[in-house]
């Protein structure tokens, strides 16, 4: 048994939720000292909260009624939140900017996953602008969130060989097949101690990390 109490999480979901049913078949399976004790969705209806509920997750939805509205927004996440008062706050396909005043307030305590290896492709539709480009490698990339969007130190990578001939379905999936091992990976090793934030920069094994740590896949 371990010595330390799990990490409480809150995963934060905009549609599937795939990367989030992996993280909480981790910790139900016990690969991660890790619960969910909160999946919230942006979304109204979306599968990923069925699939949560479905797990005996609690979930919540906090509607996005804009950019306009982000402050409110953020408040009623915020109180949302609070309920639970998680270790991380986990974005898994979350797919709306949180202000700079909202990540810096948990400083190393949000981490997001992103379909491709940042710093290249940041932003939307990565795995078609990865084909257009004629790319051989493409991935995905587990990072601490800054105020920078997509911009925070990457963790983990996962590396991907693009096919002759793939298309936007076949590469996504394969990505997304790694995001599923990388990210409940990160997360044991916060639950384990081994990644902490520190001085406003990831550690990694008692070492700055300077580099993220990456993975090949076929
Ligand atoms: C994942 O592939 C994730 O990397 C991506 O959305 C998908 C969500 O899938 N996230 C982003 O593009 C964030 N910029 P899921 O809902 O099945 O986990």
């Amino acid at each position: 048994m371990s010595a330390r109490d799990p990490l409480r999480l809150a995963i934060l979901i905009s549609g599937r939720g795939s990367n989030m049913a992996a993280i909480a078949r981790a910790c139900t399976a016990g690969l991660i000292n890790a619960r969910v004790d909160l999946v919230l969705s942006e979304r109204a209806g979306v599968a990923g909260l069925d699939t949560a509920r479905g797990m005996g997750i609690a979930t919540r939805t906090v509607a996005w009624p804009g950019a306009a509205e982000r402050p409110q927004f953020e408040r009623d996440l915020e109180a949302a939140l609070a309920g639970t008062r998680p270790d991380f706050i986990v974005l898994a396909g979350f797919m709306r900017i949180l202000s700079e005043q909202f990540v810096a307030a948990r400083a190393g305590r949000v981490l997001n996953i992103h379909p491709s290896l940042l710093p290249q492709y940041r932003g939307l539709h990565t795995h078609r602008r990865v084909l257009e480009a004629g790319d051989r490698i493409h991935g995905a990339s587990v990072h601490f969130v800054t105020a920078e969007l997509d911009g925070g130190p990457v963790i983990l990578q996962s590396r991907v060989a693009v096919r002759p001939d793939d298309a936007e379905d076949t590469l996504s999936g394969r990505v997304q097949a790694t995001e599923h091992i990388i990210y409940p990976r990160v997360i044991g090793w916060l639950a384990d101690g081994r990644l902490a934030w520190r001085d406003a920069r990831p550690w990694l094994d008692g070492a700055p990390l300077v580099a993220p740590v990456v993975e090949d896949f076929p």
